[in-house]
């Protein structure tokens, strides 16, 4: 357990309400694989998300559309079993969510029933609501996200700062609130103005995540690559790095190399 989190019970959506409600921020994190999600868990995230960046990420696409499915649960499976404390959401990857209510919602049931996660993270707002609506109704917890929503990238032709505009701003307000009223139990906010971040935060009652929304919302998401320092090129405005990884496994991959060619690894102590 961290020492930032003194209470190990399970983290449930609930939880997350009641954490707004008292104005304590939420950590959420992403994850796609054991090893990393279990010690995510241990310094003590809120929530892990297995994002659709995992396309990015563990797959090395350049947007997230072709993860599939069955590879989002194969990535959430693998994070499942590592967290003990944090809610793990899943994303419901491009074409699994779009306006086909029933599809959705096998999509859903796929995810929720293969993977043993506590919930769904699905991009869009009016033009899906009857799909969240069904999931939702089916018992399933779902979280939004708007603002940038990497899965229409074709659409939008650009990942810069969305509801820049009254116009836009005012649709992902009208957006967040149909959300909240269909039942999400929280929404993530992606790359928009700090203010539009802030006052969307203060009209729900839903916590509001923000990952480069500003600080005036109810918690914070990173890529974990990102924040470990894993990539490089990728350097938005918002990304804070908390670590160069790239530079300590390269050092160390490196060395492990010339101990091989230099036969000093193995020595006399690490040979049976
Ligand atoms: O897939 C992802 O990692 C996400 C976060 C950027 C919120 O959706």
């Amino acid at each position: 357990m961290s020492v930032h989190q003194e209470d190990n019970r399970k983290v449930t959506t609930h939880r997350l309400v009641e954490m707004k409600e008292r104005g304590e921020k939420i950590a959420m994190l992403t994850a796609y694989d054991y090893s990393m999600a279990k010690l995510i868990d241990q310094a003590g995230m809120d929530v892990i998300l297995v994002g659709d960046s995992a396309s990015n990420v563990m797959a090395g696409n350049i947007t997230t559309l072709p993860i599939t499915l069955d590879q989002m649960i194969y990535h959430g499976m693998a994070v499942t079993k590592a967290v003990n404390r944090a809610l793990v959401v899943i994303d419901m990857p491009f074409g699994s969510c779009s306006g086909n209510p029933t599809e959705s919602l096998n999509a859903a049931i796929r995810i929720m029933k293969e993977t043993g996660a506590d919930a769904l993270k699905i991009e869009g707002g009016k033009e899906i609501i009857n799909d969240i609506k069904k999931i939702i109704d089916a018992g399933m917890p779902v979280m939004g996200h708007l603002g940038l929503m990497p899965q229409s990238i074709n659409k939008y032709g650009t990942y810069t700062v969305r509801a820049k505009d009254d116009a836009e701003a005012k649709k992902l307000c009208e957006d967040a609130l149909l959300l909240e009223e269909s039942g999400c139990f929280a929404l993530v906010l992606e790359k928009i103005p700090a203010v539009v971040g802030k006052k969307i935060a203060s009209k729900l009652h839903i916590p509001v995540i923000g990952i480069g929304a500003g600080n005036g919302v109810d918690g914070q998401v990173l890529v974990m690559h990102d924040m470990l320092g894993i990539t490089q090129a990728f350097s938005p405005r918002f990304l804070r790095r908390y670590a160069n990884l790239q530079e300590t496994i390269i050092q160390s991959v490196g060395h492990y190399v010339e101990d091989v060619k230099a036969l000093s690894f193995p020595n006399e102590s690490e040979q049976y």
